[in-house]
């Protein structure tokens, strides 16, 4: 089998196996077959919001439906994740479509028909969503299609189940076209190759949520992690919060996939994890330091990168490559290896304008934070000295984003106490007494 991407973009098996568009006018043992490729394909997709988005897509080509809704159990409730109406979108794009559309949150009960159908675990099939038997505990809501101008008609809703049996969400989809493009009620087929999928499409969420579960665990490992370093350091762990996100900013904003992105997000908290090996008395040092000491101090990106290096998960990799690089300027004036340009990995670059912004942007224990425009002016006074120049442009014209994960990741009182506390633990002193 070789792993191809979808029409819609998605990896999975080979092309000439999955295209079931068409699958509507197909024998039932055909589209029977065409599910287990679907099913493969899904299987395929590790990320959750990529999996949900080919949920919903393959759910509406399956049954030859214009709309179509998936809901997550979370908490006991039932989450909105993804809709997609493709009347709707030719309309009037699919930006607008959306603001039709909150992130509900509705609960498990008989009060609507996806909360019915997570409560008993049974499909519905609705010929009709106006002309509702009257013993119904729910009604349709007709606010949306009086909004946007839509005539919401057919509908079906089924379970999806995980592996040990309970319900992970809800699929519905909206309105079955017939070959005029009229609604028409779902065919009795149609829900069981529904039922199917969505049989195939629970399992998958699982997996999904369980990966994404086991590396978000993983990363906030490795950012507590780096948080000690930065205590050490008299940091608050909000700033390789904040410097993250910034770098995050300027890798999208440059175009980076969204794996780079993530990798590149995850790997810059631990960009001075080597300050772990720098003693006190020069890590603390209130005045300038010695050439000596400057020297053990710019240690720190040799030290990063080798408890770092040797690693086989690429985000430890890049971790250690930017702690490597992160103090390297593009006139080849920084250091440990005086590199200069596009000779400085990426990362680094990156690195090194998310970091030095936090530091001026900042109080920090020994000093008060720079006005904005101050340090938007040292930024761009260092375009071509110290940092890449695309990167401090890419990084101004994001400048708005970054305002906002400031204001999220503030720096409180109460931070600088933990310092406080959390430094004299992590002492030199400490740390032999302790031994
Ligand atoms: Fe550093
Ligand atoms: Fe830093």
């Amino acid at each position: 089998m070789i792993p191809m991407p979808s029409r819609h973009g998605y990896p999975c098996v080979a092309l000439e196996w999955y295209d079931l568009t068409s699958m509507r006018g197909l024998p039932l043992h055909e589209k029977l077959a065409g599910l287990v490729r679907i099913g493969i394909a899904l299987y395929s997709v590790r990320e959750l919001d990529e999996l949900l988005e080919m949920i919903v897509e393959e759910a509406m080509d399956i049954c030859g439906a214009d709309g179509g809704t998936l809901y997550l159990v979370r908490d006991s409730m039932l989450e909105f994740h993804i809709t997609r109406n493709r009347s709707l979108e030719k309309e009037i794009g699919r930006e607008r479509m959306l603001d039709f559309f909150e992130r509900l949150v509705i609960p498990i009960s008989t009060s609507s028909m996806a909360g019915t159908c997570a409560l008993t675990g049974k499909a519905m099939n609705i010929p009709d969503l106006y002309s509702l038997p009257s013993d119904f505990p729910f009604r349709h809501n007709p606010e949306l299609d009086r909004r946007t101008g839509y005539k919401s008609v057919s509908q079906l809703t089924v379970p999806m189940h995980g592996r040990t049996g309970g319900c992970v969400g809800v699929l519905q989809i909206l309105n079955s076209l017939d070959a005029e493009g009229k609604p028409v009620p779902f065919a009795p087929d149609d829900e069981m190759l529904l039922s199917a999928f969505a049989a195939q499409a629970g399992v998958s969420i699982q997996n999904a949520q369980l990966d994404e579960k086991l590396r978000r665990s993983h990363q906030e490992t490795l950012f507590r992690l780096s948080g000690a370093a930065e205590y050490r350091d008299k940091e608050t762990s909000n700033h390789i919060r904040r410097m993250s996100h910034y770098s995050r900013i300027i890798a999208t904003g440059i175009g980076l996939s969204r794996l780079e992105v993530a990798s590149i997000h995850h790997a810059a908290p631990m960009h001075d994890v080597g300050k772990i090996g720098i003693p006190d008395r020069i890590l603390h040092k209130p005045g300038p330091l010695t050439a000596e000491e400057r020297t053990i101090m710019e240690s720190h990106c040799l030290i990063g990168a080798r408890i770092l290096e040797g690693s086989d998960v690429p985000v430890v990799h890049q971790a250690s490559v930017l702690a490597l690089t992160h103090h390297e300027k593009w006139d080849g004036t920084g250091y440990p290896q005086r590199l200069s340009g596009r000779r400085i990995p990426l990362e680094g670059r990156i690195a090194a304008v998310a970091d030095v912004f936090d530091a001026l942007a900042s109080r920090r224990c020994y000093k008060e934070a720079w006005p904005e425009d101050k340090v938007l002016e040292y930024l761009i006074e260092q375009k071509g000295k110290h940092f890449d120049p695309d990167l401090v442009d890419c990084f101004l014209q994001n400048i708005e984003e970054v305002r906002r994960v400031q204001a999220q990741h503030l720096d409180t009182d109460d931070d600088f106490q933990k310092i406080e506390s959390l430094s004299s633990h992590l002492s030199d002193e400490a740390v032999d007494r302790a031994a």
